[in-house]
């Protein structure tokens, strides 16, 4: 007779243990536990269509939603022992549930098999996950909504290779943020249709000889239909591939926001004053106030663009159907949708309390010539050419340095030496004032443009 191990799945197979430490490298209990509660909601939806075509009988399908109850209870009050024997969530699962209601519980497997369980409560757990991202996501853009309203007429520099290039309202700059998440926002909702599919039913590979409904399981499940070949449906991860995709260009873009967070708040910047509760002191230089959370959010950009590598090589060249491979797609996908979802909260909180030094900004985009653009196009409208305003410019912007003052501080009768074309009304163009408000265009900085910009943006996100 040969001696089996009787812990060991498929038991009946092996004729040897398996080796103890293989038994903890192959197993996922310790991370993929996470979707417990999507595995118990798959298997009372399974269960639920099991006995309605009669593959189980009434009182089996009651049995088994009330014992996953009960584990669920378990799990929820820390009661539940996990157990690396069991491998995964999905055995753990339901060694327990048979251990409470016997018989019952070892039928719940019929017509599936754990590839498109597990499949299928990734597909809802991450659904899960998105939907509350997009709840942080849209936290954060009313929060920054709300500070563009407040510095519609606020002007700053604008900037180019980081130089000085032309006043703008800080309005408008922050609503240039929120245009990033606009788009975000949409990459995940697109990303979402296709992470709504269900794989059960394919069950191991090939599909199941039972006459399992899968549309009514989809229905139970909440997905918007069945998947349509069960091949793909146990083996492609590229819903999660896209979801980390998403996940990445939100966290570049809030990397973009933390930086300029980081410059406007140093000393030589000095736009910005950081709300005390987000930043931390150092431990040796008491006059410091270092804007930690910005700085930790751009340093985890890199670790979510990382998953997003790490689970595109996990996929590349793997042949159909499942393959243990995909194991590892768990602990990279749960990361990245809790930094996401962790930064993005983070940042919600924060943005209210960004305290803008208007009259900081106001004095540097006066001493960067920023409007020497506007004196450009003032001669050309007067009728000189382009490149002949730009070298008028050019001087005047020269005498501007040489004696310390910005354009609109320097006298007509010293601007005329440069061109006569040049008469009284070019003030209302050099100041920063008028500079700003001659880009009313939609999508210009003008502060009534902006207003426009906000109030449709509000209305964009109640519809
Ligand atoms: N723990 C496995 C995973 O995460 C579940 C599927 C296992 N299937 C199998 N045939 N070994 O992918």
């Amino acid at each position: 007779m040969t001696t089996v191990n009787s812990e060991k799945l498929s038991s009946a197979r092996f004729a040897e243990a398996t080796d103890a430490f293989v038994e903890v490298f192959t197993a996922s209990v310790d991370f993929d536990q996470r979707m417990a509660a999507q595995d118990i909601q798959g298997s009372i939806a399974h269960a639920t269509m099991l006995a309605k075509v009669g593959i189980l009988t009434e009182t089996e399908r009651d049995a088994i939603i009330n014992g996953l109850n009960q584990v669920q209870q378990e799990i929820l009050s820390g009661e539940f022992v996990w157990s690396i024997k069991q491998e995964d969530v999905h055995m753990n699962i339901e060694a327990r549930l048979t251990d409470l209601i016997g018989i019952a519980g070892k039928k719940l497997h019929t017509g599936r098999s754990r590839n498109d369980q597990v499949a299928t409560d990734i597909r809802l757990y991450l659904r899960h996950e998105i939907s509350q991202i997009l709840v942080q996501l849209v936290r954060l853009q009313t929060a920054i909504l709300n500070l563009a309203e407040q510095h519609a007429d606020t002007i700053m520099p604008g900037f180019t290779h980081l130089q000085v290039a032309q006043p703008i309202t800080f309005g408008h700059h922050l609503m240039a943020w929120f245009e990033m998440l606009v788009r975000d926002k949409e990459r995940l909702e697109d990303c979402c249709k296709r992470v709504n599919i269900m794989p059960l039913g394919a069950a191991a590979l090939a599909g199941t000889s039972y006459p399992i409904d899968r549309f009514m399981t989809a229905e139970l499940l909440g997905f918007s239909r069945p998947s349509a070949n069960s091949l793909d449906s146990v083996s492609d991860r590229d819903f999660a591939i896209e979801f980390a995709a998403a996940a990445s260009i939100i966290m570049m873009h809030l990397s973009r926001f933390s930086e300029e967070l980081i410059l406007w708040s140093s000393a030589q910047f000095d736009f910005i004053d950081m709300p005390d509760a987000f930043c931390t002191g150092s431990s040796i230089m008491p006059q410091k106030k270092n804007p930690d959370v910005p700085e930790l959010v751009r340093g985890k950009s890199g670790r979510v663009t990382g998953h997003l590598v790490a689970l595109l090589m996990l996929m590349k060249s793997q042949p159909l159907a499942y393959n243990k491979d995909n194991q590892e797609d768990k602990e990279p996908l749960f990361d990245t949708a809790d930094t996401l979802i962790n930064c993005l909260r983070a940042y919600a909180d924060m943005v209210p309390h960004i305290r803008a030094k208007t009259a900081n900004m106001y004095h540097s985009a006066k001493r960067g010539f920023a409007t020497a653009t506007d004196l450009a196009d003032y001669l050309v409208r007067k009728g000189m050419a382009f490149r002949d305003a730009h070298e008028v410019v050019g001087l005047a912007v020269r005498l501007g340095l040489d004696t310390g003052r910005d354009l609109s501080d320097i006298p007509l009768a010293e601007l005329q030496q440069f061109s006569g074309l040049i008469t009284e009304e070019v003030f209302t163009y050099l100041t920063l004032e008028g500079s700003v408000a001659a880009r009313k265009h939609i999508g210009g900085t003008a502060p009534e443009t902006v207003k426009k910009a906000i109030a449709a943006a509000r209305l964009g996100m109640t519809s």
